[in-house]
């Protein structure tokens, strides 16, 4: 039985959840992989929670719920997130910091000090992934530890690990999918409702599906940034967000959609990497892989051995989203620690 230390660095949403998941999963993966998850650090913007002998996670998540951290025995108030990743003991760091497009910060540093302490990286955070991906892949190289990030796009799907596993023998051809929920959702409303945009993402906002300021999701920027990594890491390309075409779904009517629902089409923003990047409005038949709805995301891969391969679920959510996180920490834990 191998023990694998692990930081969380950002405990909110995605980082606490991976800490419920490990205490839900800790039997499961113990007897089933035969690897041991240990949490021993955890750094928040306020302060850490650090402890060598192991700190129980279900602890943390209810502390992080009730926001209460303070209150573990093993708080340090003066320790930053990046103290943690520099100092803390631990074999696999988990970023779950917030996205950050312009500067990849706080992440980026995180990413780059784990690596020169000889620590994995898992991350669900597409910001350091969009603003320097081969810089964080080269350093990850130079100092002969994993970087990995199926959470960073489409959240539960598998799509990285898929194409590094299942698919290692094929040629990529193409990329396209739908990669954000948020607009899935209001295009699928207005589509089967009839409802204006505008009302629409209102509604999606009362559930908490859109954000106050829609803007980064509507106008197809998290899309793009989602297009960046896996052109990058998919196709080797060394992209930008500026190399991006980019249309959002803000000037889509309830009439077009009905115009094109009466046709037998549907009209989905869909990201796509193919002679270069493009997020724009597209019609989709009914009957077509991607015509998926509600807050779901889609990713045909073309292949020139396997055809299409598409993969459907759960762009979004703590713990569909620890599941790739989980995922990742597992290959990381078999391959470079048990060698098999
Ligand atoms: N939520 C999802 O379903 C989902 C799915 C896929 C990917 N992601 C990505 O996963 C990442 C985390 O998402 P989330 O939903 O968990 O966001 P979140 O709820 O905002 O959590 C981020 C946490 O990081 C903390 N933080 C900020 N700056 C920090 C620093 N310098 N050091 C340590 N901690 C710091 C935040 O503290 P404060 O609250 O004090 O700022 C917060 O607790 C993001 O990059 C997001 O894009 C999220």
């Amino acid at each position: 039985m191998k023990k694998i230390r692990i930081s969380i660095i950002g405990f909110g949403v995605i980082g606490s959840g991976v800490a419920k998941v490990i205490s839900e999963k800790k039997g499961y993966i113990k007897s089933r992989h035969g690897i041991d998850l240990e949490l021993v650090g955890i750094g928040e913007r306020h302060g850490s929670i650090v402890c060598e002998d192991g700190i129980d996670p279900m602890e943390a998540y209810d502390l992080a719920k009730s926001r209460e951290m303070y209150k573990h025995p093993c708080w340090k108030e003066e320790m930053s997130g990046i103290d943690v990743v520099r100092e803390v003991n631990a074999d696999i760091v988990i970023e779950a910091t917030p996205t950050n497009i312009n500067s990849g910060e706080p992440g980026l540093s995180h990413m780059m000090t784990a690596f020169k302490n000889k620590r994995h990286v898992v991350t669900s955070n597409k910001g350091p992934l969009v603003v320097a991906y081969k810089e964080l892949k080269r350093t990850a190289e130079e100092n002969d530890v994993q970087f990995r990030f199926e959470a960073s796009v489409g959240g539960a799907m598998p799509v990285f690990n898929l194409v590094r596993e299942s698919l290692q023998a094929n040629k990529m051809l193409g990329i396209e999918g739908i990669l954000n929920g948020t607009c899935n959702y209001i295009l699928t409303r207005m589509s089967t409702e009839g409802l204006s945009y505008e009302h629409a993402l209102s509604e999606a906002q009362e559930l908490g599906i859109a954000e106050t300021d829609p803007s980064y999701d509507v106008e197809g920027i998290d899309t793009a940034c989602k297009l960046v990594i896996l052109a990058n890491a998919i196709f080797d390309m060394d992209a930008t967000y500026k190399d991006v075409e980019v249309e959002g779904i803000t000037g889509i009517t309830p009439e077009s959609l009905k115009l094109a629902s009466d046709e037998g089409y549907a009209i989905k923003l869909i990201g796509e990497v193919r002679d270069g990047l493009r997020v724009a409005p597209r019609l989709v038949p009914k009957d077509h892989p991607l015509a998926v709805g509600g807050t779901l995301n889609v990713i045909s891969l073309h292949t020139d051995l396997a055809g299409e391969i598409t993969v459907t679920g759960k762009g979004a959510g703590a713990i569909e989203t620890s599941s790739s996180i989980l995922s990742d920490v597992i290959n990381i834990s078999k391959y470079e620690f048990e060698g098999t």
